[in-house]
């Protein structure tokens, strides 16, 4: 039998070349190099075992951290140098329903309170019932008139999802509106339920279950000139995301920070390859995706403890407020200048932009979508 040297491992265990696993383009972890032991000096082997394993920590875990970082520093300088994009007064939506996940803080509440206020019927989707019955009494206080109610969701259980879409049917109401916001950064390694990595789970397959079982309500509820419309909430970390489709559930080298931002590149994959399946069937609903900006909310909580203390100093000054952040999600949500919008696309501070070319990949929207279904037993 051949003993091999890894240089990658897959939870201690040295991995024969033929099961490396490979990435999204067919090619295999160059650290994978099999090597006869028998051919190297026994003096040789500890240290280039160490060697090998430190390469692989600064590929697999330093480098997705520092990725992550600059990107937060770019995006934080861009945001300071341009005016922050500032919601136009949006017309009532007295008789749409819109469901937001994640409604009961950050980011989703001020979604929710905003298309309550204009008149909307809000159904917030959320875990923890505390959180959301105190922001639901909170809009309720704020505008007396407003529906906004409170359904159980957890995104990291797919059978909690299932239960969310079957009472919410049960109540025959359209859906105008779905917000897919809900969102963990940089959770320790853990799995869901149905034993997903935490990012990839909650952040989208759990988002595009949901979205799934919805599509036959929002097709019915959108009408020509009245398109029903997703909004996926994304985030600019897309942009240094790879999607590894033989190691989705990132197990090979665990690194919460590739994790996150493979979660929001394959959300925006979803986004886009959703929006023209539904162009292609001619259905009246429209799928995009939206980059809130770098918001001070709790999103950060699970940052090392040090960078957490310096975030949290900058962002109370540099950050947009949680309303600012939520203000692009609304105008994607509401705008009727988007009305029956064919592009669907990628938003960021207000306008529609180009990102990187993973995302418009036909190929590899295609592969996700099909290994998400598979995964979650829709064929
Ligand atoms: N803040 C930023 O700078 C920023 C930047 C780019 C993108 N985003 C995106 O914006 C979205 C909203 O984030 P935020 O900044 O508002 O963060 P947040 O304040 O932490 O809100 C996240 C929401 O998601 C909910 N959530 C988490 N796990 C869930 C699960 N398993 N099931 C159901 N709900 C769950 C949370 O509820 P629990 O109480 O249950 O945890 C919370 O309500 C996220 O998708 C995030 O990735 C934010």
């Amino acid at each position: 039998m051949l003993n091999y040297i890894c240089v990658g491992y897959e939870k201690e265990r040295p991995v024969p070349i033929e099961t490396c696993p490979v990435d999204g383009s067919g090619t295999f972890y160059p650290e994978l190099l099999a090597l006869p032991q028998h051919r190297l000096s026994p003096l040789l082997t500890v240290p280039l075992r160490i060697l090998t394993q430190m390469l692989s920590t600064i590929r697999y875990h330093l480098l997705p951290l520092l990725q992550l970082y600059l990107l937060g520093l770019k995006v934080l300088l861009v945001q300071l140098l341009s005016r922050s994009f500032r919601l136009p007064v949006m017309p009532r939506q007295d008789g749409k329903v819109a469901i937001v996940t994640g409604g009961g803080r950050g980011i989703g509440y001020e979604v929710v309170r905003h298309m309550a206020r204009l008149g909307a019927h809000v159904v917030i989707g959320g875990r923890d019932e505390q959180e959301c019955l105190a922001a639901v009494r909170k809009i309720r206080e704020e505008y007396k008139e407003a529906k906004v109610e409170f359904k159980k969701l957890d995104l990291a259980s797919l059978q909690s999802v299932r239960q969310f879409v079957q009472s919410f049917k049960e109540r025959d109401l359209p859906l105008n509106i779905l917000v897919n916001n809900a969102g963990v950064m940089l959770v320790p390694e853990g799995c869901t339920e149905d034993g997903f990595e935490q990012h990839f789970g909650v952040n989208y397959l759990g988002h595009f279950l949901l979205t799934w079982l919805l599509l036959d309500t929002l097709k019915d509820s959108g009408k020509c000139g009245h398109f029903s419309r997703v909004i996926n909430v994304s985030s600019s970390a897309h942009c240094i995301g790879k999607i590894r489709l033989n190691d989705l559930n990132n197990c090979y080298c665990y690194s919460a920070h590739a994790a996150y931002c493979q979660s929001k590149l394959a959300l925006l994959l979803f986004s886009s390859h959703l929006h023209q399946e539904l162009q292609r069937g001619g259905f009246p609903v429209s799928s995009c995706a939206v980059d809130p900006g770098m918001v001070d909310t709790e999103l950060y909580r699970h940052l090392w403890t040090p960078f957490r203390l310096a975030q949290s100093a900058i962002a109370r000054l540099l950050f947009k407020a949680p309303a600012e952040g939520a203000a692009t999600v609304l105008y994607a949500a509401l705008s009727p200048a988007l009305e029956g919008d064919l592009e669907g696309g990628y938003w960021a501070n207000g306008c529609r932009e180009m990102t990187t070319p993973p995302t418009f990949d036909p190929k590899l929207q295609l592969s996700l979508w099909e290994t998400s279904l598979q995964l979650l037993e829709l064929q």
